[in-house]
């Protein structure tokens, strides 16, 4: 790098969890299996866990930050194809959407839901041409990614000029009795209720890996901070209930 260059932060989502992995450098691996088991229990967990309304706020909040019928969509994350099928229904169609998962597991359950355009891959190292979408969705998977500069630098590449990111996440309420709430549900009672109704030790690790990366998570702030780093505009964050975290940009 020439000494004029800006440095090149690397900022990881949260440090290593050391209870499931010993090195940040065996995270994807970690990460992988964890959604390779858990995806046949992924839908009816975050069903009954969000009160069935998922995919309704998913909905919303595309329409809301501006997708529209004609955009060509990457969902990077896709998982089962949550955020993706509910974009599927403003654009009328899915021959414009592309989802882009590392996991072979969550991509099986999604290809059977949706007619789009299948990508395993990372959002690291996204495999797919420059300024070639006009709205990239991010749903609930910031935090799995290995550091956000890099992810970002992506989305900045793949979105076309004057393109549209949104992440969604959910993100620890500011005041202490909305944290005690937030630690007991996501911390407890879902991860137990999803081992019980699934029967399943697998999506009972999921969901409280699920919560433990959102309590390790680095602030909205730095988040913010590493939209504008990587050359982002317009970066914004709003929020639905305290928890519900939009983050916005334009390229
Ligand atoms: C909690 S699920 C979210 C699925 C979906 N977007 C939703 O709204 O329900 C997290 C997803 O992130 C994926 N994931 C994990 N690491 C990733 C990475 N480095 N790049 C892209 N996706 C990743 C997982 O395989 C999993 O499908």
């Amino acid at each position: 790098m020439s000494s004029t260059q800006a440095p090149y932060h690397r900022l990881r989502p949260h440090p290593a969890l050391t209870q499931h992995y010993a090195r940040p450098e065996d995270k994807p691996g970690f990460v992988d299996n964890l959604f390779d088991q858990g995806a046949p229990h992924y839908d009816a967990i975050v069903d009954w866990g969000f009160l069935r309304s998922g995919a309704g706020y998913r909905r919303w909040v595309q329409q809301r930050h501006g997708l529209k019928p004609g955009h060509r969509v990457l969902d990077v994350a896709c998982g089962t194809g949550l955020v993706a099928m509910e974009a599927a229904k403003i654009l009328g169609s899915a021959e414009n959407i592309t989802c882009l998962d590392p996991s072979a597991g969550m991509l099986a359950v999604a290809r059977k839901k949706l007619a789009a355009t299948f990508v395993q891959g990372r959002a690291e190292a996204i495999p797919l041409a420059d300024d070639s979408f006009d709205f990239l969705t991010m749903g609930y998977a910031l935090r799995h990614v290995s550091d956000l500069d890099t992810t970002f630098r992506e989305y900045a590449r793949v979105l076309k000029p004057g393109g549209k990111l949104l992440i969604l996440e959910v993100t620890k309420p500011k005041s202490q009795l909305g944290r005690f709430f937030f630690r007991v549900y996501f911390g407890q009672v879902y991860p137990f209720l999803s081992g019980l109704l699934t029967r399943s030790a697998s999506a009972k690790t999921m969901m409280r890996y699920y919560w433990e990366t959102m309590d390790a998570c680095v602030p909205p702030e730095s988040v913010l901070a590493a939209l504008r780093g990587a050359g982002l505009r317009d970066v914004k964050r709003t929020t639905a209930l305290g928890l519900f975290s939009e983050y916005t940009a334009t390229k």
